[in-house]
């Protein structure tokens, strides 16, 4: 046992404890489960912050308490429902055979226990061994609906970081029907709080946001059937005037792809309320009698020295502990994907003298973007007929795969397993395929339909066809695209009053397809995608350990795409190509060597027509992919910071320390050139202070140098410069 949990019996008091944090959580009075303190860690309880009891105006008291001190109103809470006197936002509203929702859960019980449960059919953080983590487990029960609740925390051993999900049991003899289930609920008690989102759009994904929270309900979420472009399901709380390196920070991120909302009320007395899970919006789920459902997980960080902090402890856990399979932590190939080179107009002929010059160049894999199958030449027909074009590869795929093959590279292949065109053999066979409302022409996006996963004919077709052509040995990568959202969200196969289960049903379909997919084919590696990175979060990453990152490819855009992106997620499953000039999104024209810098921040590759390069471009692209070889363990796999904000200034730099900490790299971009450019003053974080660094010049710098006194930035001549340091640890 690791002691990571104790329970101080006559307090009543749950104490949640590692090194870094801890979570403190009360039976009251009335056996209402209290929220007492989320934070860094402190030793030991002693009471001193039981919840005051003062008479609330208009705040409910509890039924049968004649305390009219005793508030539910006020009271921080573990979990609030709908109908109660709490009128601040509630975590779960759920409707009972009789139409009333007003449920009054009470203190049952708890365990603790050593390791993680498994949530079956979700994606979730996972333990290799049960003596990392601890899970609590708190049971409340409601005697009239008999419905029991169970909130799960795990606490991992090493890490600032607590899971929280979700269980409702129907206990009694009739279905209840749930309209809201969150995750979980977090009351803070009054602080000055901001808020950290990362809202965005196709092309411009992950922005970072951050506002003051005032009075009201402020909802950050997805109604689109998948994560979004629109906004990830991430949020991070900074108290008072934290930054990237200091102060305190709460994340919260869900591990879930589908439809959710983050919810935060500041309330009548300033206390803060958040409220994450699946959105309630088109959400109802029939709970019969016997049935339980579970929520999705959320990942909590705490972190007391800013955003970097916060951002390290998910890299490493989304990395360790999301992630899976025989990539996980390995240094992952350097690619060239012929989208941005061909689009749909391309044959295997054409192809051949890029597998050619990439082998020239040092590149790894070749990549056969969209257009391969059916008669695929325009985004108007043909996904769901996964059997190749014979007028583009006359010779079959595997013909073609074996050329790439023999010039030594891998071959990857583009896939949409989740739509269908009108204009296809899978939906002149199978119309009742596409998810539509009934009797009403069903409304496109780019052209193309869902498929309706929660039915498990329409996987098995998928799995059956995908199957055919993983047999054969050929791939050894997928990029599994996802071109829409969902919309007229209509399954066949639920009666009209279950129709509200369809969304969550498609995302636990997927989530199955996909479980039998990679592990059926665990040599493939598995790329998501979204219209780039349309349904990016750790949810996918527990399928598929790498995602595109945006369809932008321009450099100066994807500085802020990708330092968004960083706050969760680690540049291993962050991918990002050198493209043409200009650029296919902006139009924008950038070096070279700065459109390098910018993708090899992270999993690195090239998306344009390599024969089309002169011989210097030509030089310099192989250099780039030996340069890449050489540092992308540290880049993959080391620690990230980021040290200058593009949203903020003119300039965006990271930096990335080794696993062995033997090697620290910096790369440094600046954006617009401008008259009189003030100097830039450069400090790096993290390093050893009493160890030395030599830098590629051969000038060795103290850590404490370099972290203290900083170095200057080159003035830039051009706009979009950039410069890549290397230090070498001096042993
Ligand atoms: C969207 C992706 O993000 C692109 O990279 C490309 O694969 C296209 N789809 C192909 O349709």
């Amino acid at each position: 046992m690791t002691n990571l949990i104790s329970y101080d019996g006559e307090q009543q008091v749950f104490h949640l404890k590692n090194q870094q944090i801890s979570y403190l959580l009360a039976v009251e009075d009335f056996d209402l489960v209290s929220h007492l303190y989320f934070g860094k860690a402190v030793e030991n309880y002693h009471g001193q912050r039981k919840y005051p009891r003062v008479d609330r105006g208009f705040s409910g008291n509890l039924a049968g308490v004649e305390d009219r001190r005793y508030s539910q109103d006020t009271l921080l809470r573990e979990y609030s429902m709908a109908g109660e006197g709490d009128y601040r936002t509630p975590a779960a509203k759920i409707v009972q055979a009789d139409g009333s929702y007003a449920l009054n859960f009470k203190f049952t019980g708890f365990e603790m226990f050593p390791g993680k449960p498994n949530l079956i059919g979700l994606p979730q953080a996972y333990v290799e061994a049960d003596s990392e983590a601890e899970t609590l487990v708190i049971t409340s029960f409601d005697e009239v609906s008999q419905l029991e609740l169970a909130n799960y925390y795990t606490i991992y051993q090493d890490r600032p970081v607590i899971a929280r999900s979700t269980q409702l049991r129907n206990l009694s003899n009739h279905s209840a029907v749930i309209n809201k289930l969150a995750s979980l609920q977090l009351d803070f008690a009054a602080e000055e709080f901001s808020v950290i989102s990362l809202p965005g759009a196709h092309n411009k994904e992950r922005q970072v946001q951050k506002e003051a929270i005032g009075y009201g309900i402020k909802k950050f979420g997805s109604r689109r059937g998948s994560t979004s472009h629109h906004m990830n399901n991430f949020i991070a709380l900074e108290k008072g005037a934290a930054d990237e390196f200091q102060g305190e920070v709460f994340g919260f991120n869900l591990v879930y792809s589908g439809n959710h909302s983050f919810e935060i009320e500041r309330d009548q007395i300033d206390q803060l309320r958040l409220v994450a899970g699946i959105n309630e919006e088109d959400f109802a789920w029939e709970l019969n009698a016997g049935e339980t459902f579970q929520t999705p997980e959320v990942l909590m960080v705490y972190s007391d020295q800013g955003l970097n902090k916060m951002s390290q402890a998910y890299h490493d856990l989304l990395t360790n502990r999301v992630a899976r399979g025989k990539y996980r932590n390995a240094e992952r190939s350097i690619l060239v994907n012929n989208w941005e080179a061909t689009y749909f107009d391309f044959t295997e002929e054409k192809l051949l003298p890029i597998v050619d010059a990439a082998a020239e160049v040092g590149i790894e894999m070749f990549v056969l973007d969209d257009g391969w199958y059916g008669q695929r030449d325009a985004d108007n027909s043909s996904l769901g007929d996964w059997v190749v074009d014979k007028r583009k590869f006359p010779k079959g795929l595997n013909h073609f795969a074996d050329y790439v093959h023999k010039k030594g590279l891998q071959f990857g292949l583009w896939m949409e397993p989740e739509m269908i065109s009108i204009d296809s053999d899978l939906y002149r066979e199978h119309p009742d395929y596409l998810m539509a409302y009934p009797g009403r022409t069903p409304a496109p996006s780019r052209s193309q339909h869902l498929l309706d996963l929660g039915r498990k004919e329409v996987r098995d077709n998928v799995f059956h066809q995908l199957s055919a052509i993983f047999d054969e040995g050929h791939v050894d990568y997928v990029k599994w695209d996802m071109n829409r959202s969902l919309s007229e969200v209509f399954s066949q196969q639920l009666a009209p009053s279950n129709q509200g289960e369809a969304f969550h049903r498609y995302i636990l379909g997927l989530y199955e397809l996909l479980e039998n997919l990679v592990t059926t084919y665990p040599d493939i590696l598995w790329e998501g995608c979204s219209g780039g990175g349309g349904r990016f979060d750790s949810g996918i990453l527990h399928y598929m350990p790498q995602s595109w990152t945006s369809d932008n490819t321009d450099a100066v855009e994807r500085l802020k795409i990708q330092y968004g992106t960083s706050l969760v997620y680690p540049p291993s499953a962050f991918t990002s190509h050198v493209s043409d000039i200009p650029n296919h999104q902006t139009g924008r024209k950038v070096s070279l060597e700065t459109r390098g810098n910018a993708a090899m921040s992270s999993t690195f590759g090239y998306e344009l027509d390599l024969t089309k390069l002169t011989k210097a471009e030509k030089q310099a692209v192989a250099e780039q992919v030996s340069l890449y070889k050489d540092i992308r363990q540290t880049v993959q796999f080391g620690q990230f910071a980021r040290l200058k904000n593009p949203f903020t200034s003119n300039e965006c730099v990271w930096q990335f320390i080794a696993q062995d900490k033997k090697e620290v790299l910096v790369m440094a971009f600046k954006i617009l050139n401008q008259g009189q450019e003030p100097f830039s003053l450069l400090k790096l974080t993290g390093l050893d202070p009493q160890k030395n660094y030599q830098a590629a010049n051969g000038e060795i710098y103290g850590g404490d140098e370099l972290m203290n006194l900083g170095f200057y930035l080159p003035q830039q001549t051009e706009d979009f410069s950039s410069w890549l340091y290397r230090f070498k640890l001096v042993d």
